[in-house]
């Protein structure tokens, strides 16, 4: 996945590509380009690396041309160096790309033929050399409607022609597109947010549709090619700082935001007066629903397990998970009285929206739980549950996935209620307890010298394994994951009951095992679990809950202790140190922690 942007204006473009290409670096940031227009020529610079790269290897300022693309890259076909980096260009076009064209490999073939020379490992450089060969026979408006349709695979396309100096064409099938207007300039860009700095009036483009953009005008055609009108929507202004403030990392920064995270999905979603939870607006009847399937990506779908324990707690309702990327490829079981929720921070996740895509098809029930509220998930699902976030940065979700599965909570608490399958003053007790979260966030944040000091220690192994039962298994997952994404450490979340039946054969002496044992319904099992890893040498993180009790064990490495509320709300504050702990891990190392390697925060590629 990528980010693309393209302006066209009366005046210089160089400096706002630049500024929206930074804001892009979320979806890539292997390598960055820009092309721009000047006096007959296309102008092209690019380099591996970040935009701050470019930056330095250019002399930007003079990058002349009042039309120009970007690009910033996370690299699928081809190495990530300049040579692969977009733009693409010939002698007439050029284009940058976000998606895949799967039929790259015959097209290349077919064009080599007809003479074209070919210089990068990637896929979109045929996309550049098919149109070239396709305005030699056409007009502009066909010749893309050929190309798009001789193209396989997914696309937003930004792309300028020597001999056609006044436009840009974009062009979207499964990767996404906005349009943004603005005064003497128009533009394009991968997301709204890429505009937000110089508009707020924007057209999302729908699946095959491409438009034309010159400073004073665009036009829209669907994949025919005949043209379409498109409204323009306004987006709402959104006060929440995309800044770092006094924080190093961004990510340090969406840790600590988490008590107002779900303060805010509190506010939105809970009457306090009443002790009820309101869901406005929800279009089905509570008896039309028998099951509800989660789908969603990374940590999207650990929210979704951990989802699976609570309304199998709270319902009766059959409840199943699934991987986007697994899901949308089964053979699945549609069927009438299934509600499909689709979780995902940034609502443009290639597998999520396929797997929605699919089940819309199928005339199904679904429901978005979101954060960019603007995105093609929300746009799409029959019902959108805004998590109300803010701008997550950090390319490792932390603040997004408390909102994702707080959301969630008060759904499942919602439907126990509705279905009387809850009783009405446990529900109501339930509804009073999660006022008191954020506070008990708070103090759960407040640990940051001790993880500091356990941190080293996961640095300097070469892997490390998190166990939980019940409701601590989907954070388990989830703290496993943060550690490798952020400290490319080795790290595992298992089950702590299933160790026995293989992952027992990795504990050695020393290795580090973070174990999650609350003081819940599973605490015993899962301290049993654990003096299995401490007998066979491995080093145990204890992260529990604070209580009256002292622990029932011996020889524990270090213990963390998080605030004490009930069962339910506990997966809360226990996501709290296995963030800081990946955060502080990769610190030591030195690692760049909101932009880790080989990763990118919006995955709009399969
Ligand atoms: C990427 C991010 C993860 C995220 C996943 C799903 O892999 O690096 O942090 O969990 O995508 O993203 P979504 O926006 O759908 O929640």
């Amino acid at each position: 996945m990528c980010g693309i942007i393209g302006i066209s204006s009366n005046k210089s473009v160089s400096a706002s590509i630049i500024n929206s290409l930074k804001k892009l670096e979320y979806r890539g940031y292997d390598s960055a380009g820009i092309a721009t227009l000047f006096e007959g020529e296309i102008k092209e610079v690019k380099s591996e690396g970040r935009v701050d790269t470019l930056e330095q290897n250019f002399d930007l300022k003079n990058l002349k041309g009042n039309i120009g693309i970007g690009h910033v890259r996370w690299a699928t076909h081809g190495k990530p160096n300049s040579v692969n980096a977009h733009p693409h260009s010939s002698h007439n076009v050029s284009v940058v790309h976000n998606g895949i064209i799967e039929n790259s490999t015959i097209l290349k073939k077919y064009l080599t033929t007809k003479g074209h020379v070919f210089k990068s490992q990637t896929d979109t450089e045929v996309i550049v050399h098919l149109i070239t060969e396709n305005l030699k026979a056409d007009d502009l408006e066909i010749a893309i409607t050929k190309t798009l349709n001789q193209l396989h695979g997914s696309f937003a396309l930004g792309i300028v022609f020597k001999d056609i100096p006044d436009l840009i064409v974009g062009a979207r099938r499964g990767s996404p597109l906005a349009v943004g207007y603005g005064p003497n300039e128009n533009y394009l860009g991968s997301d709204s947010y890429a505009l937000k700095a110089m508009t707020n009036k924007i057209t999302y483009l729908d699946d095959g549709e491409f438009c034309i953009i010159k400073k004073d005008q665009v036009l829209f055609f669907n994949e025919d090619g005949i043209k379409i009108n498109k409204k323009i929507l306004k987006l709402s202004s959104n006060e929440v700082s995309y800044e770092k403030g006094d924080f190093k990392h961004f990510m340090a920064k969406e840790i600590e935001e988490q008590p107002i995270t779900i303060k805010t999905g509190i506010k939105e979603y809970i009457d306090k007066t009443n002790s009820e939870i309101n869901i406005y607006n929800f279009p089905w009847k509570i008896s039309e629903i028998n099951s509800i399937t989660l789908i969603g990506c990374g940590t999207a779908y650990h929210s979704c397990m951990m989802a699976k324990y609570w309304f199998e707690e709270l319902t009766k309702l059959d409840i199943n998970i699934d991987i986007a990327s697994e899901f949308r490829y089964r053979k699945n079981r549609f069927k009438k009285d299934s509600l499909y929720i689709f979780v995902s921070q940034s609502g443009e996740t290639a597998d999520t929206y396929a797997a929605l895509d699919l089940c819309k098809r199928n005339n199904m029930k679904t429901c978005a739980v979101v954060n960019v509220i603007e995105s093609s998930i929300a746009r799409d699902a029959n019902f959108v549950l805004p998590i109300h976030c803010g701008p997550e940065i950090g390319v490792a979700s932390t603040k997004a996935f408390l909102g994702q599965i707080l959301i969630l909570y008060i759904l499942s608490l919602k439907f126990g209620s509705l279905r009387n399958e809850i009783n009405k003053n446990t529900y109501k007790d339930k509804v009073k307890e999660l006022l008191n979260l954020p506070s008990l966030i708070e103090k759960s944040l407040l640990i940051d010298n001790d993880i500091q000091a356990i941190s080293s220690t996961f640095n300097e192994v070469k892997g490390s394994m998190f166990l939980g039962r019940g409701f601590s298994y989907p954070i388990a997952l989830e703290g496993a994951l943060k550690l490798k994404e952020l400290s490319y450490v080795h790290a595992e979340g298992y089950p702590a009951g299933e160790m026995k039946h293989g992952p027992l054969a990795l504990i050695e002496d020393g290795m580090p095992v973070v174990v999650l044992a609350p003081r819940d319904n599973y605490y015993k099992k899962t301290i049993s679990n654990m003096q299995e890893v401490i007998a066979r040498g491995a080093k145990v993180l204890l992260i529990t809950n604070k209580s009256k009790d002292e622990i029932i064990s011996e020889n524990i490495w270090e213990t963390i202790e998080v605030e004490n509320t009930n069962e339910d709300l506990l997966p809360f504050l226990l996501t709290i140190p296995l963030q800081k702990l990946a955060y502080y891990s990769a610190l030591k190392k030195g690692y760049d922690i909101d932009k880790p390697r080989n990763l990118a925060k919006s995955v709009t590629v399969e």
